[in-house]
């Protein structure tokens, strides 16, 4: 059970660039970042309106000085500091994730940024690079990804209580813009153009994450996939609406993605289904302490989080925060995540590189894999729904 135990003596000095005044995803990063006291918000970018920034930073507790009107000024000052930034999350529209990366990484700070972590393939590798070459940590917040239930479905796949993968469903297909709600929301218009949001829609909003989450799960690689996507509000074309993908795996397993954002009715349905030789397993984000265990023959079972009859799951970092029967969730999620982040750095600082070895998180790999499969789908889809190699 996490108990606050591990904190540092003195937390990681953090910043954020976008996550302002009414963005959708600011809180969850600065919730899940100092929940455990790791690292602490010392500066910040947030907004592309500087006297916006400036009042939502003071009224976080910051020093107006370290409330910066753009993200390039919040870099080189703080480097000019004694007490100058460590390290900083990026959650900014998709289109500007790669300059302030990179400016980032160049003025030598740890990075955790969003999803899609870029455009192109070529830029998340050139971000690979330069983070390597930097010795600096790269997170990208899959932020589903620190649920303790997927956890334990990683281990029982690990360990073989499914028998051999064969089959992997995935969905995230919620309703929220089953009509253009874009004319009247701000962060639904500029996901809408792909000058801001890129090659994608919803396959890089949405798919990304269980994309994600299929490969921490399983380890399997992609041989080819094909992809459908197509926009039922119309205005939203190029990009699409709705996606559906079927994929093969190397190992020969296959799967299928659905993408939505116009399931009518749905609430989230970000669901993952693993098949395997004997039995099968199932998680849903909507009731993210349990997880589905079918064994063929026997009546299907619903495991419970913090229970004892677990794995226990990643040495050095537990994951569960109060005991089986409350319900954890979305910022649990997060700060397990961050809390990773947090001790990742630590040791690259100190050169800890047998704790770094130890350490899972997210990092720009799992990011490159996921702007691979946004470029295998756009070319597929706009070829006719044609196989793609990976
Ligand atoms: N991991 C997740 O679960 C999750 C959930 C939602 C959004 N996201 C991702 O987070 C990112 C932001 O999404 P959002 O929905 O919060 O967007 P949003 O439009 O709600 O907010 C964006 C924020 O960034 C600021 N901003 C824009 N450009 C900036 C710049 N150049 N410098 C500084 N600040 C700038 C805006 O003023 C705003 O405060 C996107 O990449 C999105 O895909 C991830």
């Amino acid at each position: 059970m996490f108990n606050e135990e591990m904190r540092f003596a003195v937390p990681i000095r953090w910043a954020m660039v976008g996550g302002g005044r009414g963005s959708e995803i600011g809180h969850a990063h600065r919730a899940g970042a100092q929940r455990d006291g790791l690292l602490q918000l010392v500066a910040g970018a947030f907004d592309i309106d500087p006297q916006r920034c400036r009042d939502f930073g003071t009224r976080l507790g910051l020093a107006g000085e370290r409330c910066y009107a753009d993200y390039a000024s919040m870099f080189s000052q703080e480097a000019a500091r004694a007490d100058g930034i460590q390290a900083v999350s990026i959650a900014t529209p998709n289109a500007t994730h790669y300059a302030i990366s990179k400016a980032a990484l160049e003025a030598g700070l740890h990075v955790i940024c969003e999803k899609p972590v870029t455009f192109t393939a070529d830029e998340a590798q050139d971000l690979q690079r330069t983070a390597r070459a930097a010795n600096r940590i790269f997170g990208v917040m899959y932020g589903y990804a620190g649920f303790p239930m997927l956890h334990q479905a990683r281990e029982m796949i690990r360990r073989g209580d499914l028998g051999a993968v064969r089959v992997i469903n995935m969905q995230f297909a919620h309703g929220f813009h089953n009509t253009g709600i874009e004319r009247h929301s701000a962060g639904a218009q500029w996901r809408m153009n792909p000058a801001v949001s890129g090659p994608s829609f919803v396959l890089g909003d949405l798919g990304t994450h269980t994309w994600f989450l299929a490969g921490m799960l399983t380890g399997l690689e992609v041989e080819r996939l094909c992809c459908m996507r197509q926009s039922f509000v119309k205005s939203r074309t190029p990009l699409e609406d709705n996606a559906h993908v079927m994929l093969q795996f190397k190992n020969g397993a296959v799967g299928t993605l659905w993408a939505s954002a116009i399931n009518a009715g749905s609430m989230h349905q970000q669901k993952i289904r693993i098949v395997g030789e004997k039995a099968s397993i199932e998680w849903w984000d909507e009731h993210p302490n349990q997880l589905r265990y079918e064994v063929q023959g026997q009546p299907a079972q619903v495991l419970e989080r913090g229970m004892g009859y677990l794995y226990n799951e990643v040495p050095g970092v537990s994951a569960n925060r109060i005991g089986g029967g409350h319900a954890e969730g979305f910022f649990e999620s997060w700060a397990n995540l961050y809390h990773r982040f947090a001790l990742a750095m630590a040791a690259a600082d100190c050169g800890d590189q047998a704790t770094l070895d130890g350490l899972w998180y997210p990092d720009i790999g799992a990011g490159l894999e996921g702007v691979r499969l946004l470029e295998c789908c756009v070319e597929s889809a706009d070829n006719g729904a044609c196989w793609v190699d990976w």
